[in-house]
């Protein structure tokens, strides 16, 4: 798998995937061209096995915190390390940033995202009941301690 920058001809591949991914959740044509294009403290990256997107996902980086803006692997690169790699990757994003934390928000109905959050060293730092809508999902804020490599 090779990691690169996201582009914004990547725009059309990644809105159909969300579709399929996150349904009611998923981000628009749009979206993305404003997250690309306006918003310049924000890292996207685009892991690809034989020239297709395998997994995408984005932070931003503000100071001491960093959040997981989405993540996700394409239905049939699941389950075989690319979340993992993907996750790692914006880890990393996170602590060249500079941030020392980094947060992100999970459905609590979504046991794969929590399973591989759970078992990557974050943990849960609050509850927002009944956040998604409709559904009357909670959503579960995690966190994770950053450690960058140039401290002692
Ligand atoms: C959540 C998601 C990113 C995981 O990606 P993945 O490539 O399938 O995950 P990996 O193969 O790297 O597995 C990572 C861990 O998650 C767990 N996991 C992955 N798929 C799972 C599943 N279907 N059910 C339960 N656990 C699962 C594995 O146990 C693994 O842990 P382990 O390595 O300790 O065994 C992927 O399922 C996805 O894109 N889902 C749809 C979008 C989404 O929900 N994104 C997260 C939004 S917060």
């Amino acid at each position: 798998m090779t990691l690169r920058e996201m582009h914004w001809s990547d725009i059309e591949t990644l809105a159909a995937l969300d579709v399929e991914l996150f349904a009611d959740d998923a981000w628009a044509p749009a979206t993305w061209w404003s997250e690309l294009a306006e918003r310049p403290r924000r890292r996207y990256v685009i892991e690809e096995q034989d020239g297709r997107i395998a997994a995408y996902g984005g932070v931003d980086v503000a100071g001491e915190t960093a959040d997981v803006m989405t993540i996700a692997v394409a239905p049939d690169a699941q389950g075989r390390g690319a979340g993992r790699a993907m996750l790692d990757a914006l880890v990393r994003l996170a602590t060249d940033g500079g941030a020392e934390a980094l947060l992100l928000e999970v459905r609590a109905d979504n046991e794969s995202a929590r399973k591989l959050y759970d078992r990557n060293g974050f943990e849960t730092l609050t509850i927002r009941r009944r956040y998604y809508q409709p559904g009357d999902v909670d959503a579960v804020i995690m966190r994770r301690h950053l450690v960058r490599e140039d401290q002692p």
